[in-house]
C-alpha cells in the first residue's frame, strides 16, 4: 500500500492554530479508510525563522519539499515583523510559481443550516468553484521605482499574460465545467478599461470556448461580476479569472456563504510534476491569532482536497460530509459563524463525524 508523504507547514498566526485541526481530521480520516499518511513538519515560512535567519525559507527549500507527495500549508504574513510583499513573495508565491501551481482552485459552497448574509439563500443556491490563475497576471516582478524620492518619483508593475499561462488555465477550467452538470462557465475580465491584457483574455476564452461545445460560457467585466455574485450567486458554476481578480472573487465568493474561514484551496501543479500545496485561503488574521477561535473548516476542508488529490476520493468526501454535518450544529461552530465553539472544539467535532 501506498504511503502519502505530506510536508506541513503551519506559518504564521492563526496558521499554527488551525493545521493541528486539520491533521486531527486527516489522520481520523486516514485511519477510518486505510489510508496511509506521514507527515513531515516545517518551521519556515513564518516571521520567527525570518527572524533567526535573514530569509523566509532556508536555500534548500526545494529539495525538503520538492519530493513530497503534497504540501499541507498554514498561512504566511505578519506585517507587524515583516513587510508582507516580503514575506510573500519569500514563500508562498514562491511555491506557487516554482512548482508551477498555475491552477488556484476554490470551491465556494453554501453548507446546510448556516446563515448566509445574502437573505434569503439555501444550500444549492451558492455552489461554485472558482478557478483563479496562479502563476502570472498582475502578480508580476516586471517593473520598478524610477527616481526615488524626487518629486519625479513613479512606479511601473506590468500585468504579464503568457498565450501558455492563459490557455492553461482557461482549458482547466473548461474541463471542470464540462465534468459538472451545469456545464457553464463564467469569465472575469476588465476590457473595457484594461484595454491590452484583458482583451488578450477575452480573445483565448473564444478560442478555448470552440475546444468546448458543450459548454455554455459568458462574460462579465469584474466590476458587475462582483455585484452578481451578491445579487444572483446561483448564476456560477465555474468562474474563471487572472490571478487578481481569482484572489478578489474567492474571498467574496465564501463571505457570501456565511465566512472566508470555512474557504480552502489547493494550488495545483496538474501535471503532477512537482508537489501541489493545500490552504485555507484566509491568511494569518493577526487581529484574532493566539485566542483559540479561529474557524479550523478553511484548513480541514483543503486537507480534503489535498486527499482527493492524491486520488484518495472516499476518504477527502467523508471529510467534506463530516464538515456539513459539524457546521448544521450552531453550538459546533465557531464564533464567526455566530457558534460558541473554540477551534480545538470545531475541530474535534469534524474528527469524531468523519465516517
Ligand atoms: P486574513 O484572511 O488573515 O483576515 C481577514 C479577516 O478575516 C480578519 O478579520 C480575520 O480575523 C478573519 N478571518 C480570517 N480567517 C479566519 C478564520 N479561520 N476564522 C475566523 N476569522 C477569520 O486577511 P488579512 O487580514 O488581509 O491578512 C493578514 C495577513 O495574512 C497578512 O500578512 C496577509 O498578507 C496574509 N495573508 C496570507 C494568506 C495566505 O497565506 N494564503 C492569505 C491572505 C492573507
Ligand atoms: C491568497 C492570498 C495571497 C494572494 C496573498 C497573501 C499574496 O491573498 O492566497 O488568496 O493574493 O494570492
Ligand atoms: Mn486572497
Amino acid at each position: 500500500k501506498k504511503q502519502y508523504r505530506i510536508a506541513v507547514i503551519p506559518g504564521d498566526g492563526i496558521g499554527k492554530e488551525v493545521m493541528p485541526e486539520g491533521l486531527r481530521v486527516l489522520e481520523a480520516a486516514a485511519k477510518k479508510h486505510g489510508v496511509s499518511l506521514h507527515f513531515d513538519h516545517f518551521d519556515f515560512s513564518s516571521w520567527e525563522y525570518y527572524e533567526k535567519h535573514g530569509q523566509m525559507m532556508p536555500d534548500d527549500w526545494k529539495e525538503k519539499i520538492g519530493k513530497h507527495d503534497a504540501i499541507y500549508f498554514g498561512a504566511v504574513g505578519w506585517p507587524a515583523k515583516i513587510p508582507d510583499h516580503v514575506s510573500l513573495w519569500g514563500s508562498l508565491i514562491k511555491f506557487r510559481r516554482e512548482f508551477d501551481q498555475y491552477v488556484n482552485l476554490r470551491p465556494v459552497r453554501l453548507m446546510p443550516g448556516v446563515p448566509s448574509p445574502l437573505a434569503g439563500r439555501k444550500p444549492g443556491d451558492i455552489d461554485f468553484w472558482v478557478v483563479r490563475e496562479n502563476t502570472e497576471g498582475e502578480y508580476s516582478s516586471v517593473g520598478g521605482r524610477m527616481f526615488p524620492d524626487t518629486d519625479r518619483e513613479f512606479v511601473t508593475q506590468q500585468t504579464v499574460m503568457t498565450r501558455v499561462g492563459v490557455d492553461r488555465i482557461l482549458k482547466f477550467a473548461f474541463e471542470l465545467a464540462q465534468s459538472r452538470p451545469k456545464k457553464h462557465l463564467t469569465s472575469a475580465t476588465k476590457s473595457n478599461g484594461i484595454s491590452i491584457t484583458m482583451p488578450y483574455w477575452d480573445e483565448r476564452v473564444e478560442a478555448m470556448a470552440k475546444k468546448f461545445p458543450g459548454v455554455k460560457w459568458d462574460k462579465y467585466h469584474i466590476d458587475i461580476l462582483t455585484a452578481n455574485f451578491v445579487l444572483h450567486p446561483d448564476w456560477f458554476d465555474v468562474v474563471v479569472g487572472s490571478n487578481l481578480f481569482g484572489d478578489i472573487l474567492s474571498d467574496l465568493g465564501p463571505a457570501c456563504t456565511g465566512t472566508i474561514g470555512i474557504a480552502p484551496s489547493g494550488n495545483i501543479n496538474p501535471e503532477g510534476d512537482f508537489p501541489s500545496v493545500f490552504e485555507p485561503v484566509h491568511g494569518s488574521a493577526p487581529d484574532i491569532a493566539g485566542q483559540g477561535i479561529a474557524n479550523p473548516i478553511g484548513a480541514i476542508w483543503s486537507g480534503a482536497m489535498m486527499l482527493e488529490h492524491l486520488g484518495e476520493k472516499v476518504a477527502g468526501k467523508s471529510i467534506v460530509d463530516a464538515i456539513e454535518r459539524t457546521l448544521a450544529e450552531r453550538t459546533l461552530r465557531t464564533k464567526d459563524l455566530g457558534g460558541n465553539a473554540d477551534t480545538t472544539a470545531c475541530g474535534k467535532a469534524v474528527a469524531d463525524m468523519v465516517d
